[in-house]
């Protein structure tokens, strides 16, 4: 869904640098994760940057890409397994269109740190991308005491709870577009995808239902006293999911970008999703969405609640999951905002 978009912005940067394409083209991914899926993107990129060059008749850029995640991140599996397949593939494919002697460089590079601090030399970048990352905070905000039984935005979450989680979502994507003003060229462009709403309410089912789905779970552990009280009453995620009227009003004020394209896309819960596979087995719709929900919340709910209730925190996660998705369609939206660097 968001290749035509970063073919759109890429393909208008190449023409204004004229003949002047970068000699080296500089490519960041922000919260690029580990797993097979995290070079995918750059793929992309690389080829589209191909095609356009090709077709222009310009020579190939340099490729300097930069794959950046938390320190925590397991660089040294990307880097030892997914990067050297990535390599051979990028290669190969090279040769089958250009012909046995089409070389292509390109440079990798590892930047431990996180997103919402400066990460890279000024003016160093051409393009950015982040996806399924930004609706992280970069701390759980203060002033959720009123947050009782819920562990994000509820309906029942006082509006002095909604406001500290906007504030936080605020503060930290402006200081994320303050550090990649400072790093993109001006012309530079970046396209970000965060899960987000279409509503202009923060506490709509569309973007807190998952959550709260956890929340109950955790209130019924309370009730049988696998899980404290307090412990619970203080626990809180992380987390903000923007309307695209908010993602568009922070750029506007950070005033270092315009805004290309703001779109809003859709993904089904499941994917096993009928209209995704239509060989789908239907009874483990929910698994896909019990493993996701686990991947990312796991380390938070280890490190609060400790790692022994962590297997029946998700096997009553999906049971509730299974009822929930028998009744109703359920989707998570994207917001994906294309932006140019101006100043
Ligand atoms: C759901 S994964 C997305 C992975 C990949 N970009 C994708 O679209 O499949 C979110 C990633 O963001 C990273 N992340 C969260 N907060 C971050 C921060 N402040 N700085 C850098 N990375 C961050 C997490 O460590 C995680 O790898």
């Amino acid at each position: 869904m968001t290749k035509p978009i970063m073919k759109a912005a890429i393909t208008d940067f190449l023409p204004t640098a004229g003949t002047t394409i970068p000699a080296s083209f500089a490519i960041a991914d922000l919260g690029c994760s580990c797993g097979p899926n995290t070079l995918f993107v750059v793929s992309d990129i690389i080829s589209i940057i191909i095609d356009l060059c090709n077709a222009t008749k310009h020579e190939l850029p340099e490729f300097q890409v930069f794959l950046n995640d938390l320190p925590e991140n397991d660089f040294n599996t990307l880097f030892s397994s997914f990067l050297p397949t990535f390599q051979a593939k990028l290669s190969e494919q090279m040769k089958s269109k250009y012909g046995a002697l089409a070389t292509l460089s390109c440079f990798f590079n590892g930047v431990p740190g996180s997103y919402y601090g400066r990460l890279f030399a000024q003016e160093s970048l051409h393009f950015v991308h982040s996806s399924y990352c930004l609706m992280w905070r970069s701390q759980v905000p203060q002033g959720l005491e009123g947050n009782k039984g819920n562990i994000y935005i509820a309906r029942s979450s006082p509006a002095s709870v909604i406001r500290a989680f906007y504030e936080q979502f605020q503060r930290d994507f402006s200081t994320f577009l303050d550090c990649r003003g400072q790093e993109l060229v001006v012309g530079g462009r970046m396209v970000l995808t965060i899960l987000g709403r279409r509503s202009d309410d923060p506490s709509s089912d569309e973007c807190c239902h998952h959550v709260n789905l956890l929340a109950t779970v955790l209130n019924e552990m309370v009730s049988e006293g696998l899980i404290e009280e307090e412990k619970m009453d203080s626990f809180n995620i992380p987390y903000y999911t923007p309307s695209p009227k908010e993602v568009r009003w922070e750029v506007q004020k950070q005033g270092s970008f315009s805004v290309d394209s703001l779109e809003v896309s859709k993904v089904d819960w499941s994917v096993f999703d009928t209209s995704f596979d239509p060989n789908v087995v239907l009874k483990d719709r929910e698994y896909g969405m019990t493993m996701c929900m686990r991947a990312t919340a796991e380390p938070l709910l280890v490190g609060h609640f400790g790692g022994e209730v962590i297997d029946e925190v998700f096997k009553r996660y999906r049971a509730h999951l299974a009822d929930h998705m028998s009744k109703q369609k359920t989707l998570f939206i994207n917001v994906i905002v294309s932006l140019k660097k101006i100043t």
